[in-house]
């Protein structure tokens, strides 16, 4: 009768709502061949990288580092080291003991920079930094110090010595003028000298995932490899001199900075890319740059999320079809809020309360099972794609060594892998897959940009000293 055809008109809408959701969250999933792919463009644009006919195009920049060698546990002394490239900017003192049972104290400070400084003068945010070091100095009562001083600045930046870094370009929230192209030590320096307060001893810049490789080696030899998943992603790994073009010298191994963030900047995704990143590519403070980032890390994934959110809800299959002011407003999924969502203890109410506290009033228990859908498809897609860059950089190393199995330790470090119940072991489970080769263990590293920066300026000072002795 007439009941049973409204019964089954509104099963027929309900199944084609379901079918129409599940095709946009289809967008967002990857086939084991297209993550092989993935793995595949990325070895070769690193090879490219290294080579110096095709550095200048290749996507991904493999920047020298000047770091050799790893802390033979010899080293000792009170070091300065500061840390810029997440959102707060930290100085620390870290006083290093050798003998036997190393250990490493840190005091430390944090200071926050105002989204007005990030993305000012250059000028202005270098005597906002030095003006945090000297509020840090005069703190620890220290002033007239003038420690060595090793500088971790997460960023792409070209080196010709370790001392040295010039900024090549600025990625995750920065934008300061006039710093591209420059030293970091010459803008910091210029900085110190308009104060006239005090004296730094400039010996190390140190990207944070060199930080963190260097801080896990300190405590496991076989650790050759550094990643960071958080505001923004990247690895370093050591490669072999004779394949580092860039640089003389053809024996030994250097610390190579991938920046893999910027895989993809030629086209390289483009395939695998949706319509949602394409608008959080748009709205970013860098079009075009930084694509494989902008799919993986902290400061985009939750812009992926709301973007996929607004789409179901403008189609009528989320949130009653109402687009709220609050769901159009960027940023308000911050990682830790991903991080929450997913998390399985969490049941579906709690879910219902963490999308208010964000002002997204949920009206069906159906919304925050979608919602938790779509955090968990973007979240299952970044941690597949870290494990298959993650497989190219450890076959890589493999490869150099002519090894059949290689067994080999990641440093890492970040709030996304950190804090998200599932990424570390979807990444994981890929990379296996991916590099079937390579026994790779993961190592969690406990403040590698600060700790990391200090330990490679007590190697350089400690050889320095040698050297004068
Ligand atoms: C960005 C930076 C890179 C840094 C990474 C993680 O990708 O360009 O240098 O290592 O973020 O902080």
């Amino acid at each position: 009768g007439k009941g049973a055809a409204m019964v089954t008109a509104v099963a027929y809408r309900l199944a084609a709502q379901h079918a129409e959701r599940q095709s946009i969250l289809d967008t967002l999933r990857l086939s084991r061949e297209q993550l092989l792919e993935v793995k595949e463009r990325l070895s070769e644009q690193m090879v490219r990288g290294l080579s110096k006919q095709t550095h200048e195009q290749a996507s991904i920049k493999m920047l020298p580092t000047y770091v050799r060698s790893i802390p033979d546990g010899t080293e000792h002394g009170d070091f300065l080291a500061l840390d810029l490239g997440g959102s707060t900017f930290r100085v620390l003192l870290v006083r290093i003991r050798s003998g036997k049972k190393h250990t490493v104290d840190m005091h430390h400070k944090i200071y926050s920079i105002p989204q007005e400084t990030m993305q000012g003068t250059g000028e202005e945010l270098f005597n906002h930094i030095v003006d945090c070091i000297g509020d840090f100095l005069e703190y620890m009562g220290i002033k007239g110090a003038s420690l060595p001083l090793g500088f971790t600045f997460s960023f792409p930046c070209h080196q010709s010595k370790l001392d040295q870094g010039i900024l090549l370009k600025w990625t995750k929230g920065f934008k300061a003028s006039g710093c591209e192209g420059q030293d970091v030590v010459t803008l910091i320096k210029e900085a110190v000298l308009r104060k006239r307060e005090f004296d730094l001893n400039f010996v190390a810049v140190v990207n944070d995932t060199v930080g963190t490789m260097m801080t896990c080696s300190y405590e496991d030899p076989r650790c050759e490899v550094g990643l960071i998943v958080g505001t923004g992603t990247n690895a370093c790994y050591m490669e072999e001199m004779q394949n580092i073009e860039l640089v003389e010298g053809n024996s030994g191994r250097m610390c190579v900075n991938v920046e893999w963030g910027a895989f993809g900047d030629n086209g390289e995704l483009d395939d695998f890319c949706t319509q949602f990143d394409h608008t959080v590519d748009d709205c970013s403070n860098n079009p075009g740059k930084q694509r494989y980032e902008k799919m993986i890390s902290g400061m985009y994934l939750g812009e992926i999320v709301r973007n996929v959110l607004m789409d179901l809800t403008a189609k009528g299959l989320l949130f009653r079809g109402k687009v709220s002011e609050r769901l159009k407003t960027r940023g308000i999924f911050e990682t830790k809020f991903l991080s929450q969502i997913e998390s399985d203890r969490l049941a579906m109410r709690q879910i219902r309360s963490i999308l208010q506290h964000l002002g997204l009033t949920t009206s069906t228990c159906d919304d925050s099972v979608l919602v938790k859908e779509v955090c968990s498809v973007v979240a299952r897609r970044a941690a597949q794609l870290c494990g298959a860059g993650l497989a190219a950089v450890v076959d890589k190393i493999r490869q150099n060594r002519n090894l059949n199995q290689l067994t080999i330790t990641v440093g890492v470090d970040g709030t996304l892998y950190k804090t998200h119940p599932h990424f570390s072991s979807i990444m994981q489970e890929t990379l296996q897959d991916l590099a079937p080769q390579c026994q790779v263990t993961f190592h969690k590293s406990e403040d590698g940009s600060g700790k990391g920066a200090a330990l490679i300026t007590a190697v350089a000072w400690r050889i320095k000293c040698e050297g004068q002795h």
